[in-house]
């Protein structure tokens, strides 16, 4: 099977009622993004960390999976699928796709501040959590977020798999995070690439074709070209 890999960004979720971060109302128009998503913001004011990303929980359990997550899930049946996404969110999870890479970190999870090896998923019914959230040896957790600032843990075994990817698939993202960025040049030299996007980012590169549609319409158009790929 050929290794069809994606690289998905906030625009897969906007479809699910998920705000995306840099589109007119987005979230970083309401929030400043230093103070909620930094690692300063979050020395700064952890208090206020913790009550955004339990805001963020509580949106997030009342969304579903939209159209564009399950078309990923059913390529499955014709290639090696892999995910690697910026979302915090488990959509890609929630709707079946089996193998799923987050670079920044997953919001459902929290982690110990004192060993950060120790994470724990949290339940729709036990999501939120304040500077006076202990884990079970007694230490305070924080968001399982890869704020700016901080290292992309993640980042080397994202590469890994652009690298191998025989297709390579762009979703709903800026482009202008990095280095989640940069694994559109990853990919080697040859590699069919797509970019599914309704406000593409200008770029340009050799075989690249550029869907500009909604995650939703987009996959339905590239599903119909990967069955001639297989
Ligand atoms: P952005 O908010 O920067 O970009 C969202 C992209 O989604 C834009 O290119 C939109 O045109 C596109 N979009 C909007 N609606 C769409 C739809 N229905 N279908 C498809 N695309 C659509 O989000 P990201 O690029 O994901 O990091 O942002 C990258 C990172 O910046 C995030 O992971 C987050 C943020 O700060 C952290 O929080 C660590």
């Amino acid at each position: 099977m050929k290794k069809l890999v994606f690289s998905t960004g906030a625009g897969i979720s906007a479809e699910s009622g998920i705000r995306t971060f840099r589109d007119s109302n987005g979230l970083w128009e309401e929030y400043p993004v230093m103070d909620v998503a930094s690692h300063t913001g979050y020395l700064k004011n952890p208090e206020l960390i913790h009550k955004f990303y339990n805001g963020l929980r509580k949106k997030l359990v009342d969304a579903q999976p939209n159209s564009a997550h399950y078309a990923i899930r059913d390529l499955e049946s014709m290639f090696d699928v892999r995910v690697i996404t910026q979302n915090v969110d488990d959509l890609h999870e929630r709707a079946g796709v089996s193998n799923v890479l987050h670079l920044h970190g997953e919001l459902m999870k929290v982690r110990s501040t004192k060993h950060e090896e120790r994470v724990y998923t949290l339940t729709p019914d036990n999501l939120e959590t304040s500077l006076d959230t202990r884990d079970e040896y007694g230490d305070p957790v924080r968001p399982h977020i890869v704020f700016f600032e901080e290292p992309v843990p993640n980042f080397s075994e994202g590469m890994k798999l652009a690298q191998q990817a025989d297709i390579f698939v762009v979703i709903g993202t800026s482009l202008v995070v990095y280095p989640a960025a940069s694994l559109i040049d990853c990919v080697r030299p040859g590699t069919p690439i797509f970019y599914i996007d309704p406000n593409p980012s200008n770029i340009s590169r050799p075989n690249l074709t550029i869907i500009k549609k909604t995650a939703s319409e987009g996959m339905k158009e590239l599903t119909e070209i990967l069955k001639t790929m297989q």
